[in-house]
């Protein structure tokens, strides 16, 4: 059973705080000229019309992609993102200060891809993989697979190349998520312990975050960076306040980036006294 549809939170704070991490991860890889692979185990739709009514329901896009859009002296990591979504939208509708379109993980990614370099998209919503085929129909760079992300997580790796990056951005609407998330990202490092991996998560008082680092730990995994900050007080179970991210393998000075971008993005995006960056090894380098 899948309630959950993206466009209802499409450029909300959390996905100003992945993409922006995204497109700083996928640029550290094409410092080298070998290819890499790029796997998004839970793709989502890859495109949003915030004019759409799901996406009008809540506007979070207000909250978020508009915040960042009309700050002051963003950071260049910022100004690159923002690069991207400006990409997809006319410039008459820019002017005005507005958006019409958000675009999902795997097209933030497909931008920065060389010819040598592929992606690899798992989603298991009908809908939306099916307007993931659509939209990379013609693309031999791409791959859409139709299924289940740890499934697909387990069969795929180590990829070809050896060089790459996977992203994890489950909805975490089943309670038992962060468990099976766990079990399979140490499987996943298991099979390829020098890939990147990059983990979304919710911060929501009722959420076993910490469980989840522990477990991490427990397993061995070296090289885990993470990076938080909260939007609102932390104060209510049902609420999400805040958005996480768990990096394994980040690239060479990534922890200073992301704290400087955040430094700048957390008031920004701040809702009603929130707090942080929190910004630190859980495993040392
Ligand atoms: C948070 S959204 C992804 C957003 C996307 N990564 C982005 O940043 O634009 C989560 C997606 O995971 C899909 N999903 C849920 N359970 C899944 C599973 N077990 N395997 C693969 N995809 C799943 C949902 O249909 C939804 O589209």
């Amino acid at each position: 059973m899948l309630n959950y549809r993206h466009v209802f939170h499409a450029g909300s704070f959390v996905d100003v705080h992945k993409h922006i991490t995204l497109r700083i991860l996928l640029r550290s890889l094409l410092k080298k000229d070998s290819a890499f692979c790029y796997f998004d185990t839970h793709a989502g739709a890859g495109s949003y019309d915030l004019q759409s009514e799901y996406a009008q329901k809540n506007r979070e896009y207000e909250n978020g992609i508009y915040r960042v859009a009309a700050a002051e002296n963003p950071p260049e990591e910022v100004i690159d993102y923002l690069d991207e979504v400006n990409a997809v939208n006319h410039k008459k509708v820019r002017e005005r200060g507005e958006y019409r379109y958000y675009p999902g993980s795997p097209l933030i990614a497909r931008q920065l891809l060389r010819k040598q370099d592929r992606m690899l998209l798992t989603e298991l919503h009908n809908t939306e993989s099916l307007l993931l085929r659509k939209m990379f129909n013609k693309d031999k760079q791409v791959n859409v697979l139709q299924g289940d992300a740890f499934v697909s997580l387990k069969a795929n790796l180590p990829p070809k190349e050896r060089r790459g990056l996977i992203l994890i951005d489950p909805p975490y609407e089943v309670k038992a998520e962060f468990q099976s998330l766990a079990m399979s990202l140490i499987k996943a490092w298991q099979k390829w312990p020098t890939g990147i991996f990059a983990v979304w998560y919710p911060l929501q008082k009722s959420q076993p975050v910490p469980q989840f680092h522990y477990e991490l730990r427990a397993a061995g995994v070296r090289k885990v960076f993470i990076h938080e900050f909260y939007v609102l007080p932390d104060s209510q179970s049902n609420r999400m306040a805040g958005s996480g991210m768990l990096i394994i393998n980040p690239p060479w000075q990534f922890d200073e980036r992301i704290t400087g971008v955040l430094n700048w993005l957390v008031p920004v995006l701040d809702q009603a006294g929130g707090s942080g960056p929190r910004c630190e090894w859980i495993v040392p380098e």
